[in-house]
């Protein structure tokens, strides 16, 4: 069977109604109940049956057709090997980079990682090998804290402001590079995840000026980037890094976009011929130890998914929307920082009634599970992290179960 053979039988999406997800799933279909007897990840067997898992960040949507299909090619050839270089994904991620962006990536300054968090440890690994300070905006993905544990490095926690909107401190970040015993490395999530943050882009100007004059490499983790939403800008950090003479390189993968967290192949791309010397010096194993099924399919997502991915932004924000105004009806006290990319929406309970440990009460009375503002870092407590991506009545059912907890809710308005 040939590669468009198999494609052709495999892409059964059902037709798109204004009633389906990205897929042409309809978003009945989408019901968690549905969704536990037919998935394996973590999101499906954490927690029992009757606790709505709106943690992790994975998709309810169904995976693209597109890729659906690369990857039934792949092992309808038994092509499921070791791969030896970014081959075909160095193009489509460069492609994609120029096209949505305006970043023009040459080839041969994309890498491979097994995953985004691989992507983040071998890159400070070759730039830092003695490892030193690194700065770190909070609150962040808890993920970052993990990954650190890896290297030798010691964590400077640096709070976004947060007021009127979050941004990064940068005077504090001024600070951190000047004073004291300064840091050798930053790490950046762009956009953040928890607040769905696209960082200005004279921001980040400024934080590469700040990195090539204090010598500090900074590592830019961008997964949630193919997520921004529409009418909002992106700025990869590469090109500013370039531009302001600051090392640097870039680590991400389709693995949010798409939904492809287990596909396991990530892309690390130098920010300028310096930077891809050292990348050069990444261990063989890093090739190696990526997907040859995740490449395929990010090759597919890259290459083919624009259009799947603008659907599941479009459903993204449509979640969002109505979340902002179930928090306004349903859930008094509770502050929402409204996200403009990927799909995770940071909600403050401090003035809640629900005490120190909202996430706690959420999961033992609501029975809804959320991601725990505390292992965000500085300037996480209190709030909580709700996945956006799902059906909008997933999100009703989990406000009407949190809403029913609240001590400030009245009988009458649940
Ligand atoms: C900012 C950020 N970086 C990295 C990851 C993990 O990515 P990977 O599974 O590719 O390591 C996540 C997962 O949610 C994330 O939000």
């Amino acid at each position: 069977m040939t590669e468009a053979d198999c494609r052709s039988s495999v892409v059964t999406a059902p037709v798109r109604t204004a009633q389906a997800d990205p897929s042409g799933v309809p978003l009945a279909e989408l019901d968690p109940a549905l969704l536990r007897e037919q998935r394996t990840s973590i999101k499906w067997t954490r927690f029992p049956a009757e606790v709505l898992p709106l943690f992790v960040a994975e998709m309810d949507f169904a995976v693209a057709p597109e890729i659906r299909a690369a990857l039934t090619a792949r092992i309808e050839a038994s092509d499921i090997g070791y791969l030896d270089s970014p081959g075909p994904l160095a193009r489509a991620f460069a492609d994609f980079a120029l096209n949505r962006w305006g970043w023009a990536v040459p080839h041969d300054h994309v890498h491979l990682a097994t995953d985004v968090a691989t992507g983040v440890v071998e890159s400070l690994r070759v730039f830092r090998p003695a490892g030193g300070r690194i700065a770190v905006p909070t609150p962040v993905y808890p993920g970052f804290f993990e990954m650190l544990e890896e290297v030798p490095f010691e964590v400077v926690e640096l709070p976004l402001l947060t007021s009127p909107e979050p941004r990064l401190d940068l005077a504090a970040i001024e600070r951190a590079f000047t004073e004291g015993p300064g840091v050798d490395a930053f790490l950046l999530c762009n956009p953040h995840n928890p607040h769905g943050l696209a960082h200005r882009a004279e921001d980040l100007a400024e934080l590469a000026r700040l990195a090539a004059a204090h010598d500090v490499f900074v590592v830019s983790d961008e997964i949630h980037a193919p997520l921004v939403f529409d009418g909002e800008a992106f700025a990869p950090f590469a090109p500013l890094a370039a531009a302001a003479g600051a090392l640097s390189a870039t680590t991400t993968s389709a693995s949010k976009g798409w939904n492809l967290a287990g596909a396991k192949c990530a892309v690390i791309v130098a920010a300028d011929e310096r930077a891809n010397e050292a990348l050069r010096r990444l261990p063989p194993e890093t090739v190696t130890r990526a997907s040859i099924l995740g490449l395929h399919a990010g090759v597919a997502a890259f290459s083919e998914g624009a259009a799947w991915l603008d659907r599941a932004i479009a459903q993204i924000e449509q979640n969002e929307q109505l979340l902002s105004e179930l928090v306004a009806e349903r859930l008094p006290g509770v502050r929402l920082t409204r996200p403009r990319a990927g799909y995770l929406a940071w909600l403050d309970f401090r003035e809640a009634g629900l005490g120190d440990d909202p996430c706690k009460r959420i999961l033992d009375e609501a029975r809804v599970a959320l991601n725990d503002g505390r292992h965000f870092g500085a300037g996480g407590a209190g709030h909580v992290r709700l996945n956006l991506a799902c059906a909008p009545d997933t999100i009703r059912a989990a406000v009407a179960r949190i809403s029913a907890i609240l001590p400030h809710t009245s009988k009458e308005s649940r």
